[in-house]
C-alpha cells in the first residue's frame, strides 16, 4: 500500500519525504487556496520538483469539458510527474468520463476525483483512469459505509483486472486511515496532521523515556566506575 500526502504545504512535504514514507502528493483547489498558493502553476512546479519522480495530482477548476482538456494538457507540460485530477461529474451532474478517456488516450495520467460510490468508481475505471479517488470521509458524512465502498471497489477492480488504483481520500481520523488500509485501498492520501497523529502514541513516549533514562543511568555508572 502507498501513502500520498494530501497537502500543498511545502514544509510538511519536505518533512515527510525525509522520513521515507511518502509515495506521492495530492492537491485540490481548496487545498492550494488554504496553503496559500495563488499561482497554481508556480505551486505545482515547486511541488513536482520537490517530490520528483513521485506523482503529484493537480485538479482542473472548470465545469466545461473543453476547458478541462485545455487545462489538463497545460498542467501536463509543467512536469512529467503531474497527474491531472478530473471530477467524475461536473457540478450539474454531467459525466466527465469522455475527458478522462481522451486524456488517458494521450498518455496523460488521470486521477478521477470526488467519487462517492462503487458505481462512480466502476465508470472511472472503465474510462481508463489511472487513479480513482474515493472520498471516505464524505461517504461517511452521509451515513454511508466508506470502508465498505472501498472494499467492494477493490474486489470489483481485481475481479475484472482493471488497472485503476484506488486512492482513499477525505481522511478525517487515524481510524479512517486504518479502515481504508484494511478495506483494500491501494493508496491512502493523508493530511499531514494525521501522519503526526498516526505515528504518535503516549505509551510509546513513556516507553522511550524509560529506555533513554535507563540507558543514560547505565552509561553514567560505567563512566563513574571508569574514573575511579
Ligand atoms: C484528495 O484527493 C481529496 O481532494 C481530499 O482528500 C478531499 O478531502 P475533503 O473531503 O476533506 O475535502
Amino acid at each position: 500500500m502507498e501513502i500520498f500526502l494530501d497537502t500543498s504545504n511545502i514544509t510538511e512535504i519536505r518533512k515527510w519525504l525525509r522520513h521515507g514514507v511518502v509515495d506521492g502528493v495530492t492537491t485540490n483547489p481548496s487545498i492550494m487556496l488554504k496553503d496559500g498558493h495563488r499561482d497554481l502553476e508556480a505551486g505545482a512546479r515547486e511541488i513536482t520538483a520537490l517530490v520528483h519522480p513521485l506523482p503529484v495530482s493537480v485538479e482542473v477548476y472548470t465545469n466545461d469539458p473543453d476547458e478541462m482538456l485545455r487545462q489538463a494538457r497545460e498542467f501536463a507540460t509543467w512536469a512529467g510527474n503531474i497527474v491531472v485530477k478530473i471530477t467524475i461529474i461536473d457540478e450539474n451532474g454531467a459525466p466527465c468520463l469522455n475527458v478522462v478517456k481522451t486524456l488517458e488516450g494521450e498518455g496523460i495520467r488521470v486521477n478521477v476525483t470526488a467519487c462517492l460510490s462503487l458505481g462512480q468508481a466502476m465508470l472511472a475505471a472503465k474510462a481508463g483512469a489511472t487513479f480513482v479517488s474515493l472520498f471516505l470521509g464524505r461517504i461517511n458524512d452521509e451515513g454511508n459505509d466508506g470502508p465498505g465502498v472501498i472494499h467492494k471497489t477493490r474486489q470489483w477492480l481485481d475481479m475484472w483486472g482493471y488497472k485503476s488504483k484506488i486512492i482513499a481520500g477525505s481522511i478525517r481520523s487515524v481510524m479512517d486511515i486504518q479502515q481504508a488500509a484494511m478495506a483494500g485501498a491501494h493508496i491512502i492520501t493523508i493530511p499531514p496532521e494525521f501522519m503526526s497523529k498516526m505515528v504518535d502514541h503516549k505509551y510509546s513516549r513513556v516507553t522511550v523515556s524509560q529506555f533513554v533514562n535507563d540507558g543514560q543511568r547505565a552509561f553514567a555508572e560505567i563512566e563513574k566506575a571508569r574514573v575511579r
